[in-house]
């Protein structure tokens, strides 16, 4: 099996692999969380794949939220990579509950 560094332009899907992303939730009540994430490998999709992901968004203001997603489907970003969206809410916790939007980092694959 050819080896695959993340340099290396890779045509079509790489079965095992997963995305991480950095970002923060909305703001509500005045405050934000970090949300440190990374996803499930990829599920098999009529669009291609997507990914699952659960966890806690990084405690802040004295407490946490909890969060399990999909991801969209991959999309190509060039050099053999793609990229997925995602747009879910947090569950409640001390009244309010955060939205969380954008693209997590590109994995080798261009679909
Ligand atoms: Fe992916
Ligand atoms: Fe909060």
């Amino acid at each position: 099996m050819a080896k695959i560094s993340k340099d290396d332009f890779v045509n079509g899907f790489v079965p095992h692999h997963n995305h991480g992303s950095v970002d923060y939730t909305g703001v509500t009540d005045g405050h934000v969380h970090q949300c440190l994430d990374v996803t499930s490998p990829p599920i098999r999709h009529e669009q291609g794949h997507v990914h699952y992901t659960e966890g806690y968004v990084v405690f802040e203001d004295g407490h946490t939220h909890q969060y399990k997603a999909y991801s969209g489907p991959a999309i190509p970003v060039g050099n053999g990579m793609h990229v997925h969206y995602y747009d879910f809410y947090t569950t409640e916790s001390d009244g309010h509950r955060h939205h969380v939007r954008g693209v997590d980092q590109p994995a080798p694959g261009n679909r």
